[in-house]
């Protein structure tokens, strides 16, 4: 006979270690986009996404395929940290104009603009160190910067009376998005610009110029890279960390993007880079030269430029419409969004944004990207990846709701 099984202990289980305190600071505001994102007939104005119909799909195929087909060595073999020696020669050709001269040395070819921010964080960033940040700032920078506990100081470039070199001075770098900023749309001028290079180069801060919508100017002529303005050495030695990326020019899958700055910051990034991911991948890479040096990008451009603007035209005409006497905003002469301000001080976006899910439109609320969360009377609002249709409802269904959540104030 056997005995009867004997109950087995359960093994005992450590409590385990907790995750860093970081972590404990990120906004919830993401969950909730993703979740809105599986709300059946919602119109998603919150997001910064691209109209996926400007992708050249059989274009970047084909390149993929010459990628791998012709270049394996660049594609399936472990490559440079750096980046593949023929794209970065190829942007710094692009890049170079004037007086401002690049080699490959400034060039660093980074896994999305996204890489290039936590890269930053990386080589220059000890915890509470300064950061000067233009004021409401990329949230994507923010979460990047989060785990390195800095501190902001808030740089205003929506008038033209601050005092741009105190508000750098103490900080390891500034950060700007100086065409049509992320989330605020506004286009820094050629004045403030100038103002921006010269008080970087009397404080001695860094200066990045955070450029994904530099291609993205509906109206007018584009104003000069603060890289441009800042033209020194041979090759390039100056203060400004360009970032760039083929993201909303081509198509953000690639996760191609570039740092072009003075050598010394390349090297110091790309040291960072090889603790990251290695490197960026090959095949990316790859297509991506064959498809500048193809001019693609030049040839799609004018296409979604017509489109994004009739776009920017149809939001805010619904705007002018339905939200004339509930908010104030400014249209922005290029990008992705419209930065809305409401004339009542109390009303809270954050509120707002989860009414506004019952209204069936998905906003982003103005506390993600200020710093220290308290700025509530603001909201982004994208019209790239929308027809004209679905935005004018979008719109009033935002009226609808920002009517109900004053009621109850
Ligand atoms: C201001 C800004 N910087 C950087 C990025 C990152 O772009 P990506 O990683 O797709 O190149 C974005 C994306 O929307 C952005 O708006």
């Amino acid at each position: 006979m056997t005995s009867p099984a004997q109950p087995q202990p359960v093994p005992k289980q450590a409590s385990r270690p907790a995750f860093a305190r970081w972590l404990g600071q990120t906004n919830d505001v993401t969950q909730t986009f993703l979740a809105a994102g599986r709300i059946p007939g919602l119109i998603n104005l919150a997001g910064g996404l691209p109209d996926p119909s400007v992708w050249p799909v059989q274009a970047l195929a084909r390149h993929a395929h010459d990628a791998v087909a012709l270049h394996p060595g660049d594609t399936l073999a472990y490559s440079p940290i750096d980046g593949l020696p023929g794209l970065r020669d190829v942007i710094a050709r692009r890049f170079s104009r004037g007086d401002l001269r690049l080699t490959r040395d400034n060039v660093l070819i980074t896994t999305g603009g996204m890489q290039a921010l936590d890269l930053l964080g990386k080589v220059l960033l000890d915890p509470g160190d300064a950061i000067a940040a233009q004021s409401p700032a990329y949230l994507g920078a923010l979460d990047a910067w989060m785990p390195r506990a800095p501190v902001y100081q808030p740089m205003r470039l929506d008038r033209n009376d601050v005092d741009i070199s105190g508000q750098m001075t103490g900080a390891k770098f500034a950060y700007t998005v100086p065409n049509f900023s992320n989330p605020s749309g506004r286009l820094v001028g050629t004045e403030q610009r100038r103002e921006l290079v010269s008080a970087a180069q009397d404080t001695g801060c860094w200066l990045v110029e955070d450029d994904p919508y530099g291609a993205l100017y509906y109206d007018g002529e584009p104003l000069p890279r603060l890289l441009d303005l800042s033209a020194s050495g041979d090759p390039y030695d100056g203060p400004v960390i360009y970032l760039g990326t083929l993201s909303k020019e081509l198509a953000p899958g690639m996760r191609i993007g570039w740092v072009i700055a003075a050598p010394e910051m390349i090297s110091a990034m790309t040291t960072a880079k090889q603790g990251s991911d290695m490197f960026t991948s090959g095949v990316c890479q790859r297509m991506a030269q064959g498809a500048l040096e193809e001019g693609l990008p030049e040839q799609i451009l004018p296409g979604i430029l017509s489109l994004y603007r009739a776009r920017r035209d149809a939001l805010c005409a619904a705007m002018s419409e339905h939200l004339a006497d509930l908010y104030d905003w400014e249209v922005p002469s290029g990008g992705m969004f419209v930065w809305a301000v409401a004339k009542d001080p109390r009303l809270d976006t954050g509120k707002l944004m989860q009414r506004g899910l019952d209204h069936g439109v998905c906003i982003s609320p103005s506390s993600v990207f200020d710093p220290e969360g308290k700025d509530h009377r603001a909201t982004r609002l994208n019209f790239t990846l929308n027809p004209p249709d679905k935005l004018a409802e979008g719109i009033r269904r935002l009226a609808e709701a920002t009517r109900a959540e004053l009621d109850t104030l």
